[in-house]
Formats: C-alpha cells, structure tokens, sequence
C-alpha cells in the first residue's frame, strides 16, 4: 500500500527532518509512529499525504508516486490526512460545505456529493451538526475525519488527532480510528500518547529524523527497556505487570485493557489461593 524508499526532507531553513527512511506498510495494516517532540513525526506525516515533497527518495502509496503534481488528485482520493487541530482542517462556516469542498476538488458531481455528506454524516453521527464553528474540539474532529472519510480513501494518516481532546473525546476519536482499521483501512497513526499505540499492529519509533526501531505489538512487551530508552512512555497496565514480573509474578495477557489486565491479575489471586488451600 505504502512504500518508502531512501526518503530524505531537508527543510528550506536547512533542517535535515527525515534522514533515509525505508518503510513498507501493508493494506490493511495499523501502523502507529512514535518519537520524542521534534524527532520528525508531522514531517513524515506530510510527506506520505503529498503535502511535502521528498528533498531525496520515492514515497509510493498504492503505486502513485506523491511527488507529482499530476496525480495528487489520485493520491488525495487513495490517501487521506488528519491533523492534530481540526480547526486548521475545517475552513467553512457550515459542515455540509465543508465536507463538500474536499468532494468537489476531487470533481465529484453535485448529486454525487450530497449523497455522500448524507451517508457519511449518519455514519459519523454528526447529522446534528450544522455550523462549524459552534461545535466543540472532539466534534469539530469528527467533521474532519467526516470530510477525509467522504473522499473514501484506501488509507488514513492522523497527526495526533486526540491531543486536543478531552478524555471523552479521545476515546471516541480513538473508537472510530479502530472501527475504520476493522473496516479495512491502512491507518498509519503518529502519537505521543503511548496508550494509544496498544490498538496498532506494528509501532515504528522515529528519532532524530530516523527509524530508531520497530516493534511488532506482541514484541512490545519485551522491549519495554527498550522503548525506554528512546524516551517513550510505557502504557501504565505493561509497565505494572513489567515490574511485577521482575518480582518473580509473571501473568500472561493477551490485551492491554486496564480491564483486561485486572481480569488477568484476579484470575491468578484466584489460581495462587486455590493452591494454597490444596
Ligand atoms: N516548517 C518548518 N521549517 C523548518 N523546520 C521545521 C519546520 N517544521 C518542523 N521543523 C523542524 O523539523 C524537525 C521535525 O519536526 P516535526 O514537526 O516533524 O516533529 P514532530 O515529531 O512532529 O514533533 P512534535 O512531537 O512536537 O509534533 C524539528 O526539528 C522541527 O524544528
Ligand atoms: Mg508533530
């Protein structure tokens, strides 16, 4: 779906952002980018949806190469792209209008447009939602995702899209990225928030420009150290059971959930008191 060869960004100001990155990432696939403030995250964003073009090196999605000019319309109907501010994203007064510009740039038909705002706002849920700017930062989020899902898109790139959301909004953003993943989009999902990377198949570490390290989620646990030391926050359910199991207590699990994790916990209380009463 995504294929990134030798790729190198050299800001104008001289900053070299991106130093020879090689990434493939499959259809389908819930790929989560992770790395300090500044190690290059946005950039890479920017370069896989078209917005920056490579200073060195090819970036392929779905074969359309994106640094032409020519195909950018193919590459905005195949690849969509969600920021971390949805009021950088969202530009008209009414939602319908806004969810309709991305449509009519890519030439959609009047009548074609119409019926996807309908269907992609009963999705969505937010059919209630008239005017922009009245809505809060988890709704206006929404609408963004709305106007990127409405191009139907093979593939979705978000930059932090919950790092201005309160509790409730993240968990919906959160939901909805999962349910998109569910329904076969490749998701490719930059984070700081290490929780968040529990939902992705694979979790790639960029640092100073670089891929650092990559982890499949099931080898997360085993590197917990590791990820450590690229100054990544653990998510707190494996840094616990981590430390318990350095104490000699080691309970498998399969999901990271706090409920999950706290089942697991309980289920080996139970196992430990039924030996003892043996
Ligand atoms: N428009 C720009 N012009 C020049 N340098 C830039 C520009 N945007 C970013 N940079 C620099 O490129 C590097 C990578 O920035 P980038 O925004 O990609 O990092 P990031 O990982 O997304 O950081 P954050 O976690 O803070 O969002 C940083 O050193 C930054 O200062
Ligand atoms: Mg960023």
């Amino acid at each position: 779906m995504i294929s990134i060869e030798n790729l190198e960004y050299v800001y104008p100001s001289g900053r070299h952002a991106l130093k020879n990155i090689n990434l493939t990432i499959q259809r389908g696939e819930f790929v989560a980018i992770v790395g300090r403030n500044g190690s290059g995250k946005s950039t890479f964003a920017g370069v896989l949806s078209g917005l920056i073009k490579p200073t060195k090196g090819t970036v392929l999605v779905n074969g359309i190469n994106t640094r032409s000019k020519k195909n950018f319309i193919e590459l905005r109907k195949t690849l969509g792209m969600v920021f971390q501010n949805p009021e950088n994203q969202i530009v008209f007064e009414k939602v319908r209008d806004d969810i309709a510009f991305g449509l009519r740039n890519l030439n959609f038909t009047d009548a074609e447009i119409e019926t996807r705002i309908d269907e992609i706002s009963k999705t969505m849920a937010i059919e209630q939602f008239t005017d922009s700017f009245e809505l809060s930062m988890g709704q206006k989020q929404r609408v963004a995702i709305a106007s990127v899902l409405a191009m139907n898109p093979q593939c979705i790139v978000f930059d932090e899209p919950t790092a201005m959301l309160d509790p409730k909004g993240k968990k919906d953003i959160q939901n909805i990225v999962v349910e998109l993943h569910k329904a076969g989009l490749t998701v490719v999902y930059v984070t700081n928030v290490i929780d968040e990377v529990l939902v992705a198949d694979r979790i790639v570490v960029i640092e100073n420009g670089s891929i650092k390290a990559e982890f499949q989620k099931h080898e997360l646990f085993d590197n917990i150290e590791k990820m450590k030391s690229f100054g990544l926050e653990i998510p707190l359910t494996m840094d616990l059971l981590h430390i318990l199991k350095q104490k000699g207590i080691d309970i498998f699990v399969k999901k990271w959930a706090v409920d999950d994790v706290a089942n697991n916990i309980f289920t080996y209380i139970e196992m430990i008191k039924d030996e003892m009463n043996a």
